[in-house]
């Protein structure tokens, strides 16, 4: 069998002349052994690198000896049959099959390729990594993002935002709404109207006013009396300085220490004296005693608890004759809906902010098991709590028969009844 092996030899300047040689033999072998039908003097290439079969059909087989494969018309191969034409790529060789020349059973030209041409080779073969190497583009694309996050981000919500059924209907439905602005959590207290930001934010690209707030905190006491106390801390503050909500679900009260520090170190100096209060430097370290607001009526009758300092022998007249011992026991208490065991949070509650505790309270800590039933024949029939004149009013013979028995009224006029003051 006849082989012609044509090499390519260059010449400067692009001129290019051949150099043409027979093998004969069944196969052509490749590499870098002496004994190889085409030698390739490079040290990419292994001694028997591959080799190249004439099939019956007119085409090449051409296998490949080594475990990496070989590049055929630019993938890598182990075993494939090709016409004329496919090429071969070893290290800085490149091998052309050609149609058997004139005289010849089969046919290579090997050509050795140039810097240049190596380069190029590597720069096809690479994968794309900039944009411009692709399809793609960018303009469009960006556009087309542009529009959807104004669509999607501005306009849809400003315009829910504006129209209160369409923002209704977009907080329902996966669509964004202006709740997609939202920039954190509103405190657990305002979940209730979260979702209806125009409740704080009255108008768009304005900060929160204080009348917002005191749509609903109208009888909210400020901290201190800003005109006893006269500083601009106090007086000129907006609600916002110190409740910036979007904090979290227990975010809206700041109780970082320096901030109320900033204040209380020095309340006295600060206040000019108004203030009878010691100073307070540290929560942990630099506190002083807490003081106990005891239960106090004035001559009118109204309540004003008397704020002192906790003595042992301190006693408390609140009227109500309450045994703690008694209400905690650890395995509970029979009450009327069956075994309750309480804690401390059933009865003392702090109040929003958590500055003080809420006022115990008859209807909500204590009626669950004392029910001021009197009346076997109408159990649901409930003497009312605290409110005296009430207790003695009598309204029309029905009532009277049922009314408390004779001598109550007579106990509760002689101001016995001072238990009722709990939770008024
Ligand atoms: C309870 C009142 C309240 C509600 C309800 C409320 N916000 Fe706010 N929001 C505030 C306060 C207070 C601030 C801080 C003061 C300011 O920057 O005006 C604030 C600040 C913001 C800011 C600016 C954040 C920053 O870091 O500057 C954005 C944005 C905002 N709110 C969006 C919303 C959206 C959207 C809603 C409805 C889903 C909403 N808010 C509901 C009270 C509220
Ligand atoms: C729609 C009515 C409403 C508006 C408007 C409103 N609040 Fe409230 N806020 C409430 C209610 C109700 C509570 C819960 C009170 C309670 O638990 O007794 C509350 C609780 C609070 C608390 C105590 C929270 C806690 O964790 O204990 C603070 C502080 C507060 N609001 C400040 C503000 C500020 C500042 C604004 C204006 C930016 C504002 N609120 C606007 C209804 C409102
Ligand atoms: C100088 C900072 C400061 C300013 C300004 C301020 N607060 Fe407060 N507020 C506090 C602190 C601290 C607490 C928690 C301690 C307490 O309850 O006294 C609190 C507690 C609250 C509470 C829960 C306790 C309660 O008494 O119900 C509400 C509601 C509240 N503030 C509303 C407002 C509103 C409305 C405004 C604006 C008109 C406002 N605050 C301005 C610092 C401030
Ligand atoms: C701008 C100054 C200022 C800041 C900030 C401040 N306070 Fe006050 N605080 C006062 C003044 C003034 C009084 C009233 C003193 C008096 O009545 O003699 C007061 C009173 C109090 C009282 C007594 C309330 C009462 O009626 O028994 C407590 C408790 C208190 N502050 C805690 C705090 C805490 C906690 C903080 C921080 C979250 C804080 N304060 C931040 C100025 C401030
Ligand atoms: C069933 C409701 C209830 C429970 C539960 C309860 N308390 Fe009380 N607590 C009261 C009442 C009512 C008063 C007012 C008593 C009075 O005026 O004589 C009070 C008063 C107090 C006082 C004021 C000082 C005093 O003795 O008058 C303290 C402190 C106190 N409770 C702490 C606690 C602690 C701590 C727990 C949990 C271990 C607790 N309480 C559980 C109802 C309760
Ligand atoms: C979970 C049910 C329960 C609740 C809530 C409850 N009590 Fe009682 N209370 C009892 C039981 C049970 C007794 C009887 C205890 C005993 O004699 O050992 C009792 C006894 C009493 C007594 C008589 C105590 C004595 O020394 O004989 C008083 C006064 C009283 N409770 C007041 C209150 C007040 C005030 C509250 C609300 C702040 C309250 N209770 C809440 C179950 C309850």
């Amino acid at each position: 069998m006849r082989w012609l092996i044509r090499r390519v030899l260059k010449k400067g300047k692009g001129a290019i002349s051949y150099e043409e040689d027979t093998h004969f033999g069944e196969v052509l072998t490749i590499g870098r052994a002496a004994d190889q039908a085409i030698f390739l003097p490079d040290l990419r290439a292994a001694l028997n690198h591959a080799r190249i079969t004439l099939l019956s059909n007119g085409e090449y087989k051409i296998e490949s000896l080594i475990l990496a494969g070989i590049r055929v018309n630019g993938e890598i191969v182990y075993t494939t049959t090709a016409g004329a034409d496919a090429t071969i790529e070893i290290g800085n060789t490149r091998l052309t099959l050609l149609p058997p020349p004139e005289g010849y059973e089969g046919g290579v030209e090997v050509m050795t390729l140039d810097k240049g041409e190596q380069k190029a080779e590597k720069e096809k073969r690479a994968k794309p990594t900039r944009l411009a190497q692709t399809s793609l583009r960018k303009r469009w694309p960006a556009w087309a993002l542009f529009v959807s996050i104004l669509l999607f981000g501005l306009a849809l919500p400003m315009f829910g935002h504006f129209n209160p059924s369409v923002g209704n209907f977009l907080r329902q439905s996966p669509l964004p709404s202006t709740l997609s602005w939202n920039p954190g959590t509103i405190d657990a207290a305002h979940h209730f109207f979260a979702a209806d930001c125009t409740k704080c934010h009255q108008t768009p690209f304005r900060t929160v006013r204080d009348n917002a707030c005191l749509a609903c905190h109208a009888n909210t006491a400020a901290h201190a009396d800003a005109v006893k106390f006269n500083m601009p801390e106090l007086g000129n503050a907006e609600c916002r300085s110190c409740h910036q909500d979007h904090q979290g679900l227990r975010g809206l009260i700041r109780r970082d220490q320096r901030l109320c520090a900033d204040c209380h170190a020095n309340l006295k100096a600060n206040t000019k004296n108004a203030s009878s209060f010691d100073d307070v430097k540290d929560f942990g370290k630099a506190h002083p005693e807490f003081k106990l607001n005891l239960p106090n009526w004035d001559a009118n009758g109204k309540f004003v608890p008397q704020r002192v300092s906790y003595a042992p022998n301190l006693k408390e007249n609140s009227g109500l004759k309450f045994n703690h011992e008694k209400h905690l026991k650890a395995d509970g208490l029979n009450t009327p809906k069956g075994r309750r065991t309480l804690d401390c949070a059933s009865c003392h509650v702090p109040e929003p902010g958590g500055a003080k505790m809420r006022p115990v309270n008859f209807e909500a800590m204590c009626h669950d098991c004392h029910t001021l039933g009197f009346d076997t024949l109408a159990p649901a029939r409930e003497v009312q709590h605290g409110k005296r004149r009430r207790l003695s009013r009598r309204e029309g013979a029905d009532d009277r028969a049922r009314a408390p028995p004779p001598g109550f009224a007579a106990v509760v006029a002689a101001g016995k009844g001072r238990g009722a003051r709990v939770g008024t």
